[in-house]
């Protein structure tokens, strides 16, 4: 797949690059490979499906040449029972399913400011910013991410966190959309980071017919905030090294783009993007 800022006519290698393995004997997969670092290498992700097509396990490029592991698990009726919350094992992510011992699972729950949200608060909150988290579960279950970000986080409800932000960041997938709280968030810039990904099951007709953008779906619920498309072309990898810590020998700074960006700059978006129309870039 092209995207605008790659044209396939201008020689360019493509934006995103999807392979897709259906097996009868090892999971079916999806291949995600996303350009990054300037357009020179590609960052991998695979999602691992069972025979009902349901996602079982995604694993995505971690720090020192090794992986991120989250799993699914279901019951004979196909109720989800339980979710492995993010995990670190060697090696680069494959198409082969991986078991985890007891030992390689950090968090066991059903819940978490989710990856890119995570990278977010963690770049927001070091240069100043204040920021109120929410997720589906509820704010009890973001305590360990609250006091990992400092007296600069809290956690509410998305109602209470939609009203008490000056900029929104609907860091949900593109299938939650219509549960963003369209009231609380009227008049305030909401900033759009969701793809229209694969899932099974899930398609929107007006997106697979080109007849609006997913931007413009998303705004069609969100009739009267402001929406500005930004962070939705961050691979995996980036927002894994934008959520942890900065290194302690240096000054803090978002690595997202490839480039080091002064932490402050995004302060600068954010305060562009509350006084500006939409259109900004990041
Ligand atoms: N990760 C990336 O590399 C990346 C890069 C660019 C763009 N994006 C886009 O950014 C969005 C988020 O991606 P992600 O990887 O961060 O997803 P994720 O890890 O699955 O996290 C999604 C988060 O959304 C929360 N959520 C779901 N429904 C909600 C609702 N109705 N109200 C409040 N919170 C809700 C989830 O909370 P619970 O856990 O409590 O359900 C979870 O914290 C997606 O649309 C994706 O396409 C992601």
């Amino acid at each position: 797949m092209w995207l605008p800022d790659r044209l396939k006519a201008s020689g360019f290698s493509p934006s995103i690059k999807y392979t897709y393995g259906i097996r009868t004997t090892a999971p079916n997969y999806i291949r995600t490979e996303k350009i990054e670092n300037g357009g020179t290498t590609y960052g991998t992700e695979y999602t691992l499906y069972d025979g009902l097509l349901r996602p079982r396990q995604v694993q995505t490029e971690g720090a020192k040449d090794g992986r991120l592991i989250a799993d699914t698990y279901y019951d004979g009726s196909g109720r989800v029972v339980k979710t492995n919350d993010t995990y670190y094992t060697t090696g680069a992510p494959t198409s082969a399913l991986f078991e985890p011992k007891g030992t390689d699972i950090d968090g066991q729950t059903v819940t978490g400011t989710g990856m890119l949200g995570r990278a977010v608060a963690r770049r927001a909150t070091e240069p100043g910013l204040y920021v109120v988290l929410c997720n589906s579960h509820g704010p009890g279950t973001l305590a360990d991410l609250v006091a990992e970000l400092g007296d600069r986080a809290r956690a509410a409800t998305p109602a209470e966190a939609a009203s008490a932000g000056d900029l929104g960041l609907a860091a949900v997938p593109l299938a939650s959309h219509e549960r963003l709280p369209r009231a609380e968030l009227s008049g305030k810039t909401v900033i759009d980071p969701m793809n229209y990904a694969l899932y099974p099951g899930f398609s929107i007709p007006e997106l697979d017919s080109n007849e609006l953008t997913s931007s413009e779906l998303v705004q069609r619920h969100l009739a009267d905030s402001r929406m500005v498309k930004a962070l939705h072309n961050y691979g995996p990898s980036r927002c894994w090294r934008c959520s942890a810590p900065p290194e302690p020998t240096t000054a803090p700074h978002c690595r997202c783009t490839g480039i080091p960006v002064p932490a402050t700059r995004i302060t600068e978006l954010a305060a562009d993007a509350v006084r500006g129309p939409a259109g900004f870039r990041m």
